[in-house]
């Protein structure tokens, strides 16, 4: 492990709720969803805060499911900007019922992330299997800039919507957006059981990168557009949540405290929680940080790369899906000896044979009741 001395995490993700009335087959929230009587209560949540900026965190993401669920949103996001955290809020956006969002503005909230389907509402309101999700989405991005807030618009792409991907840049200049992300499905969870359905073609997957570089130099300041190639079609994995145990901290509703979203795939995995050590104890010290972070985990070919303190080995939990052993090269990697399995899953299942999806709600535990509270 390195012998600098460990610096604090630049943000806490702060899954405030799993319960969603979207039911996304890619969703990144765990197979097991928590139910809302496990949730933190707003005072534990406040006290969360309070340690995130002690420990020297910058930014807090409010999270979950659809974090507006929670009815101590406004009372969470002041107390984070009372402790001089920046805020995000990353949501549906399916239910800002009128005067919500200004109340946000007015508690301190400093950005908006808003998560659109698909440019096409049919495609869209399938795939979150919401209807009359879009309409709902537009007019609530309509109010993010009236409140005055930034606005980023996250588009999660895969085979069934890359073909639409300028659709989707137009889309977010005419919302006024200030960045677009363009992420791809990541394959672990509730995406990992629907990867025939979602993976993309070689071709899809050239056609899109080509139209996001012109637009890219097309609105060069207009509009900031993040993109990078998926894992299964990379030669070299990413740096997955900037290494392990080196900037994130994800807690999840009940408040056990993850290195990223997906940790829980890691079965044997103990994770600390928040009602029972201190924000900083868990950053320093929790087995599940200490695990991955650092290199003296790594074996060959990272152990000796002079990558291996750039992208940290890649992901994690993507060697578990694809290897079966999560202390291995991310296969994304082509010095990886599974680097041909992935290219193998890749071509399999972009091939198709199932457009039909495994929705979020199915089996879990914690669907949306409708209710807030
Ligand atoms: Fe990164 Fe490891 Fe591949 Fe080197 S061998 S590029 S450190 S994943
Ligand atoms: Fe867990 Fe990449 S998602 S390490």
């Amino acid at each position: 492990m390195s012998a600098r001395p460990l610096d604090p995490p630049m943000a806490v993700l702060a899954e405030l709720t799993h319960r969603c009335p979207l039911q996304c087959p890619y969703c990144s929230n765990p197979l097991q969803l928590r139910t809302a009587s496990e949730e933190l209560s707003t005072e534990d949540w406040k006290r969360v805060i309070g340690e995130a900026a002690a420990l020297g965190a910058l930014q807090i993401h409010f999270s979950g499911g659809e974090p507006m669920v929670r009815r101590d949103l406004e009372d969470l996001v002041a107390h984070a900007r009372a402790a001089g955290l920046h805020s995000n809020l990353i949501t549906s956006g399916v239910l800002a019922g009128d005067g919500r969002l200004i109340e946000l503005a007015r508690s301190g909230l400093d950005h908006v992330q808003l998560s659109f389907q698909d440019s096409d509402a049919v495609f869209a309101e399938r795939i979150g299997n919401y209807p009359g999700a879009q309409a709902k989405k537009i007019a609530f991005a309509r109010k993010v800039r009236e409140a005055g807030l930034p606005l980023t618009v996250n588009a999660v792409v895969h085979r069934q919507n890359l073909d639409r991907v300028d659709a989707m840049i137009e889309l977010a200049l005419e919302l006024g957006a200030a960045r677009l992300e363009i992420a791809h499905v990541q394959y672990y969870g509730w995406a990992l059981h629907n990867r025939a359905a979602l993976m993309p073609t070689p071709a899809q997957v050239e056609a899109a990168t080509r139209a996001i570089e012109l637009a890219r130099e097309r609105l060069n300041r207009q509009l900031i557009i993040d993109y990078v190639v998926p894992d299964y079609f990379a030669q070299r994995p990413k740096a997955c949540m900037g290494g392990w145990g080196r900037q994130f901290m994800n807690i999840s509703p009940d408040g056990r405290v993850l290195p990223c979203h997906a940790a829980e795939t890691l079965k044997e995995m103990p994770f600390d929680t928040v009602m029972k050590r201190s924000l900083a104890e868990i950053w320093r010290s929790s087995v599940a940080f200490e695990r991955f972070r650092g290199t003296d985990w790594m074996h060959e070919p990272c152990r000796s790369c002079d990558r291996r303190e750039i992208d940290w080995g890649g992901c994690r939990c993507q060697a578990l899906a694809i290897v079966g052993q999560a202390d291995r090269t991310d296969p994304a990697c082509a010095l990886s000896p599974h680097h041909a399995r992935m290219a193998a899953l890749a071509e399999e299942n972009s091939a198709g044979g199932t457009a039909a999806y495994i929705y979020r709600r199915v089996g879990s535990r914690a669907g949306y009741d409708g209710r807030t509270r």
